[in-house]
């Protein structure tokens, strides 16, 4: 037992009676709630579990402690990044075309303030509603990796010397990356009402529902236009920091969304009874719903086509990415005969195929002359 007489805490006469009150309080971690008996794996859930999430081990889920691990062999930082290229093609007036910027500034426009909402989204939301602890682990990482992300899209703003204003604001002022967040407000904000508990029927499905809107539809469908367009320019020679820059988000994005599926068809497993029929049928109407959006995005971001390619072969990219993720979320594919016409892209997330990646990388990530002992 803790000793209270010792410590600053609130007298325990207090703090305990409150517990009992309000039993969700403490399922976020706070030591007033634990058991002091000890944890067994087959005790730990998803969500509403029991089991004292301070403790990591014994491990339950083992491909959440794996992803752990594997995001962090992953690690990179934007500095490692060479930019002098990119930074000599922006400002040569020849270097690119008006429709080229057009997509590296839309691309920006749109992923610098949507790696902030997923941060948050992770931190203020989907955090404290997970009470598996190894799985609490992998988001610690990931809640990381996108403050990463939105580094390097502010290294690339800074290092092409864009205007911030003008990239930071498009998701008010452009309409096609507006509707897209619009689209995913209502959910993000269901994971980060500080009201909202898991606990109910109905509650468990409003999580779940967000959770796969985060997963599947976010960080699963609206990142994918965006990541092969510029990927596209880095095969053709352009911008190849950017696209180096986006080769390891993408790489870091595809074990996101992996990870949310696999925490997703978990609670599933742990929990039939939220898997219903009308449930199932909305969340296809709302993939559908995503990649409409994302379909609006590709046609707004290339108007013309550009570099070989058009917005109908990145539809059908998404069109091939939507059925992806519902095969992945066990429900049924809606756009029929789709072939994946960016195979090229699945190599450029394939963590085993990265002996291309660090060719350019700084290995030591602080130099002796950089600290200071004083
Ligand atoms: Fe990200
Ligand atoms: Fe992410």
């Amino acid at each position: 037992m803790l000793n209270f007489e010792e410590t600053s805490r609130p007298d325990p006469v207090r703090v305990l009676p409150a517990y009992k009150e309000h039993p969700d309080l403490g399922r976020d971690g706070s030591i007033e709630a634990q058991s002091f008996e000890r944890v067994r794996a087959e005790d730990k859930r998803i969500i509403n579990g029991s089991a004292d999430v301070n403790q990591l081990v014994p491990f339950k889920y083992h491909w959440a402690w794996d992803k752990y691990l594997a995001a962090c062999a992953n690690h990179w930082m934007p500095q490692e990044v060479q930019m002098a290229r990119d930074i000599a093609l922006w400002k040569d007036p020849k270097g690119l075309t008006e429709d080229e910027r057009r997509i590296v500034k839309r691309n920006l426009g749109f992923f610098t303030t949507a790696d902030s909402l997923a941060a948050n989204n992770i931190v203020l939301g989907t955090y404290r509603h997970i009470t598996a602890p190894e799985c609490r682990q992998y988001l610690l990482r990931q809640a990381f990796e996108e403050a990463i992300h939105t580094h390097a899209y502010q290294y690339i703003v800074e290092s092409i010397g864009l205007d911030e204003g003008e990239i930071f604001n498009m998701y008010h002022e452009v309409p096609s990356i507006r509707a897209k967040d619009e689209f995913l407000l209502p959910f993000i904000r269901t994971l980060t009402d500080p009201s909202f508990h898991t606990g109910t029927p109905e509650n468990d499905q409003k999580l779940l529902r967000s959770l796969i809107v985060f997963a599947a539809i976010m960080e699963g469908t609206f990142f994918y236009v965006g990541f092969s367009q510029i990927l596209a320019m880095g095969r053709q020679n352009k911008m190849v920091g950017a696209a180096e820059q986006y080769q390891y988000i993408l790489r870091d994005e595809s074990m996101h969304c992996n990870f949310g599926i696999d925490l997703i068809n978990q609670i599933k497993v742990e929990n039939p009874d939220l898997w219903t029929e009308p449930f199932q049928e909305e969340i296809v109407s709302l993939i559908r719903k995503g990649v409409e959006l994302e379909c609006a995005y590709a046609d707004d971001t290339m108007p013309r086509g550009i570099l070989g390619l058009n917005a109908p072969i990145f539809k059908d990219y998404v069109k091939y990415i939507g059925n992806r993720r519902l095969q992945q979320l066990g429900l049924p594919v809606q756009w029929a005969g789709i072939q994946n016409p960016f195979p090229w892209m699945s190599e450029m997330m394939d963590l085993k195929k990265e002996k291309n990646f660090f060719e350019t990388r700084v290995t030591e990530y602080q130099t002796g002359g950089a600290l200071s002992w004083d």
